[in-house]
């Protein structure tokens, strides 16, 4: 699909946003949806590389014959590039070796890092291997571990989230730290203008999350995608509470009952909860009990609850007021970037090598 190159009015026919990223993978718009677990899976991921931008599989947790599934299922959807997206320390050996075997074009890590040795036998077989990051110490690990790219979590990104910094100050920061890798903005990016922002202060692709989900391929349920466009400034924060399966770790979501009853005392509400369902979900074909807390997400086939469920989404979602087709969204976002953007970002074939 060539939707996301047509030319808005003061650009030139055939203008694109050319990056290192673009370029490697071949891609029309440096443009990544986030690999958001439960959330993107093959059918958002290749609605957004068959719009021109570069599609993720969240596939955290998912069992290794599972991710092969995903894997597969994606490339049926789409003949292009695609990244799946993997939290360090639930990656298995028989992970890798499905990753080895399938060869997706991109792996990203996020949260934790898999061995030295794992980063070196993917980049062996072709595949790209980046890291999300959210502070200057991690870019840092990161580089030394030998990833290709860095995506840069500000503080206000939806999701697990520990950044010690919004976006507009962590990417200057990294970029004076780790000066030579292409970086990836992610957090607050919704449009054109958020997006050609992050673009003018050195990233070489955007990574949105919140404004994906409220797109028609994403698995949430409905009512999570209305709760997205519903929302307001201030909806959100950052809670402790989520995840029996993944304790105690800091999660920005909207502050609805189950986070408002948490504040201060994620220890004890979690003890209160013992014991407690909010409804039930169907995973790997089964359907399960979904306990008062759980950081599994509300998807398509879950029936909860949503104000005692994890509604993990970023700041952004105050100023998201539609749910839209993938490819229109990617194709909006590009024309309006391009618009906004000087003319030497068009074409150059580097911009920052
Ligand atoms: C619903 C949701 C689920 C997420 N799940 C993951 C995940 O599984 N893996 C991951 O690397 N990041 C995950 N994130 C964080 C994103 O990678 C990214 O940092 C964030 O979405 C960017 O901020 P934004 O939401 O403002 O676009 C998730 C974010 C959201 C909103």
């Amino acid at each position: 699909m060539q939707t996301a190159t047509t030319a808005p009015a003061g650009v030139a026919e055939g203008a694109r946003i050319r990056t290192r990223i673009t370029e490697r993978f071949g891609a029309s718009t440096p443009i990544l949806n986030a690999g958001m677990v439960l959330i993107a899976g093959p059918e958002l991921a290749a609605a957004v590389s068959n719009a021109g931008g570069i599609g993720t599989i969240g596939a955290t947790m998912v069992p290794p014959e599972g991710l092969r599934g995903m894997i597969r299922a994606t490339r049926a959807l789409t003949p292009r590039p695609f990244g799946v997206d993997l939290i360090g320390q639930f990656v298995e050996p028989a992970h890798v070796d499905v990753l080895l075997e399938e060869r997706p074009a991109l792996v990203i890590f996020f949260w934790s890092a898999p061995p030295a040795s794992t980063i070196e036998r993917l980049k062996a077989a072709g595949v790209c291997v980046w890291m999300q990051v959210g502070t200057v110490a991690e870019a840092r690990d990161a580089v030394a571990l030998g990833v290709e790219a860095l995506v840069l979590q500000g503080s206000e990104a939806g999701g697990h989230n520990r950044a010690e910094m919004t976006l507009a100050t962590l990417l200057p920061a990294i970029r004076q730290a780790c000066s030579t890798l292409p970086l990836v903005a992610a957090g607050g990016i919704v449009d054109g203008c958020t997006m050609a922002a992050a673009l003018v202060a050195g990233a070489e692709a955007v990574w949105c999350g919140t404004r994906f989900l409220a797109t028609h391929e994403a698995n949430a349920a409905e009512g999570f995608k209305s709760r997205v466009v519903e929302s307001g400034p201030g909806d959100t924060e950052i809670s402790t509470v989520f995840g029996p399966e993944w304790p105690g770790e800091p999660v920005r979501a909207l502050a609805n009952a189950a986070v408002r009853a948490a504040r201060g005392r994620a220890a004890e509400a979690l003890e209160e909860a013992q014991g407690e369902v909010i409804g039930t979900v169907v995973l790997g074909g089964e359907r399960l009990p979904v306990p008062r807390y759980s950081a599994i997400l509300p998807i398509r086939d879950m029936e909860a609850d949503l104000d005692w469920a994890c509604l993990t989404v970023g700041e952004a979602s105050a100023v998201i007021e539609t749910i839209e087709p993938a490819a229109a969204l990617v194709a909006r976002m590009t024309r309006d970037a391009l618009a906004l953007l000087p003319a030497s970002s068009h074409s150059a074939t580097s911009r920052a090598a």
